[in-house]
């Protein structure tokens, strides 16, 4: 199988994608900087993947940054060298506060898609053209309707880290465009993954206060935040409260596995696809869902709307469905139930089984 190159490899959606591609016999290379993710996330994976049916396949990690040209390029000459070169990458590495993004836009233009233009330079000096890339719903904008958002539905991000995301698609299709039947390209259009791997040894785990609704829940629930606020009872929705597609994070992991799969076996060819379960949850029903399916209880207030939110963002899901060999399988009580499994398992000290590192060293 080939060798896959993740950069963002133990970030959230990175590390859950490391263990599917471990599990389906791809060895990996994963690159971080570890600005918002530790290094006992990888160790973690390769644990999970050591107690699977097929544990055979190595995870190489380079602590590193994606604007490091000169690293980027040893990494790819390694691999070469190696004999079993990079075939295709996956780019999940860059940061995704909305608010920091409005505060600081030239380092969010400057990781995101300076980062960005360091590795696609890299991939094209190295001969490597198949990537696939971690874009988002926001790219959309404020969505007034209740319908459901296609790939062509109108691109209108409203602040920087959507403009960053735009951009890189762009960026994307000029090089698509630059050489005939030549690059391999998807862009995923996440919603919004929330939950944990079912071992619950693996999960998200932002710094500081989250910003997003799920693990702001898993923290209330735990007793390290006092209570939620709900942004807005008054919205177009039958409980008054905004509409999300959430998908659990292993589907989500999944869909980069099938896309890579997809990508690897067909010709040349760029496509966007949005990566959701085409259902849509309030935020209401997303609370009393994860306090009913854990027995939990806590505190939670309704407050004013949040400026920028849409009172719904749905996937139309059926260009991904059909095309790639996948399906989301997992509801909203999997999300729940796991992610707070994962959150009840931080308090307790995570302990290597083998004697040394399961990570393998590239240098
Ligand atoms: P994350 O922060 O958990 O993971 C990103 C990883 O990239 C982190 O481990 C971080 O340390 C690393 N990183 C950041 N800058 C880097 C750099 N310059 N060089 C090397 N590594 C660097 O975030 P995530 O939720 O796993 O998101 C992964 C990707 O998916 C991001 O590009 C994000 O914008 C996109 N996305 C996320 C969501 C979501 O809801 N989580 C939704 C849509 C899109
Ligand atoms: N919400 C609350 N209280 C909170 C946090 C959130 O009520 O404390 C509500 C929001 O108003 C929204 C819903 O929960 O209605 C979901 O909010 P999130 O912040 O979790 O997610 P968003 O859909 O707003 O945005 C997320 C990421 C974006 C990404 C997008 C993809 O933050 O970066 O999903 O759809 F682009």
């Amino acid at each position: 199988m080939p060798t896959v190159f993740i950069t963002g490899g133990s970030g959230f959606i990175g590390s859950h994608t490391c263990l599917s591609l471990l599990e389906n016999g791809y060895d990996v290379i994963a690159i971080d900087s570890q600005i918002n993710s530790n290094k006992f996330t990888l160790e973690k994976v390769f644990e999970v993947h050591k107690s699977s049916k097929n544990p055979t396949k190595k995870l190489f990690f380079v602590e590193g940054d994606i604007r490091d040209e000169k690293l980027l390029d040893e990494i790819f000459k390694k691999a070469i060298l190696r004999k079993k070169p990079i075939e295709a990458v996956l780019h999940f590495a860059g940061l995704k506060s909305v608010g920091e993004s409005i505060k600081n836009p030239i380092k969010y233009w400057d990781i995101n898609v300076g980062g960005s233009i360091s590795l696609f330079k890299c991939m094209q000096n190295n001969n490597c053209n198949t990537i696939v890339f971690s874009s988002s719903a926001t790219i959309y904008g404020v969505n007034q309707k209740s319908t459901s958002l296609k790939e062509n539905s109108s691109i209108h991000p409203i602040n920087p880290y959507g403009e960053n995301k735009v951009t890189i698609e762009k960026i994307l299709k000029n090089i698509f465009d630059s050489s005939i039947k030549k690059w391999k390209i998807a862009n995923l259009r996440y919603f919004n993954p929330i939950g944990a791997h079912s071992s619950g040894l693996i999960g998200e785990e932002p710094e500081g206060i989250p910003n997003n609704i799920f693990p702001f829940i898993c923290q209330v629930a735990s007793g390290k935040i006092d209570k939620l606020e709900i942004f807005g009872n008054d919205w177009p929705t039958e409980d008054g409260t905004c509409i999300r597609d959430y998908i659990h994070i292993m589907d989500l992991a999944d869909a980069h596995k099938s896309a890579l799969n997809y990508l690897l076996t067909k010709d040349s060819q760029f496509i966007n696809l949005n990566i959701g379960t085409g259902i849509g949850t309030s935020v209401l029903e997303l609370v009393e869902t994860f306090i009913d399916i854990n027995g939990c209880d806590f505190n939670y207030i309704f407050g004013e709307r949040r400026s920028g939110d849409s009172p719904n963002v749905i996937a139309n899901n059926d260009l991904a469905t059909n095309l790639l060999d996948w399906k989301p399988k997992k509801n909203l009580k999997d999300m729940c139930r796991d992610g707070w499994l994962y959150q009840s398992n931080l308090n307790k000290e995570f302990v290597l089984n083998s004697a040394s590192s399961n990570l393998q060293k590239l240098f």
